[in-house]
């Protein structure tokens, strides 16, 4: 059985799909960030300030090696790691991958609230997000299904996400 795989920017609400996901499919997920962060025994914010985001991807990377072995889950994956060409690589060869998309309005709104992100902690981050989806958009398309978020409840993304996996 394939993997549901979950992409996009921070805020496109990946952990909520996959969440509900899980429960109406009744399959087992993991997160990348929940599962580094337990590896590493220290919150991203940490890693980032401590050690640095090179050192971050490289533990990412190994990360999603190992989910992208197994059959039948669903992935939550943090907003860097379709970036790396070796990551997509195996999450799309045992994976069905979506892309859940925002405007960069909806995806501010969405993490203003929240402190945690190494990323978007600058004084202007709403100019933060348009640059980095920009220059990620790219590899983003790269999924094999694109779902437009804005606007729409978790039920209505999920919804779409079983009726696209039902004519698979
Ligand atoms: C990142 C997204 C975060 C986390 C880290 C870096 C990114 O995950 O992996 O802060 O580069 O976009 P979420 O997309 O789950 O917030």
């Amino acid at each position: 059985m394939k993997n549901i795989v979950l992409i996009g920017f921070m805020g496109a609400g990946k952990s909520v799909a996959a969440k509900e996901l899980a429960k109406r499919l009744k399959r087992e997920f993991f997160s990348t960030d929940a599962l580094l962060e337990k590896k590493e025994g220290r919150p991203i914010a940490e890693i980032f300030q401590a050690s640095g985001e090179a050192y971050f991807r490289k533990i990412e990377s190994a990360v999603v090696k190992e989910l992208a072995a197994r059959e039948g889950i669903i992935v939550d994956c943090g907003g860097g790691v379709f970036l790396n060409p070796e990551n997509s690589a195996h999450l799309k060869k045992t994976g069905t991958v979506f892309y859940l998309f925002a405007t960069s309005e909806v995806l501010h709104e969405r993490t203003k609230a929240h402190g945690h992100r190494p990323l978007l902690k600058v004084a202007d981050p709403l100019a933060k997000i348009k640059e980095l989806l920009k220059s990620r958009e790219p590899f983003y398309k790269q999924a094999d299904h694109q779902i437009d978020t804005s606007g729409k409840t978790n039920a209505q993304v999920c919804a779409e996400i079983l009726e696209i996996l039902k004519n698979e």
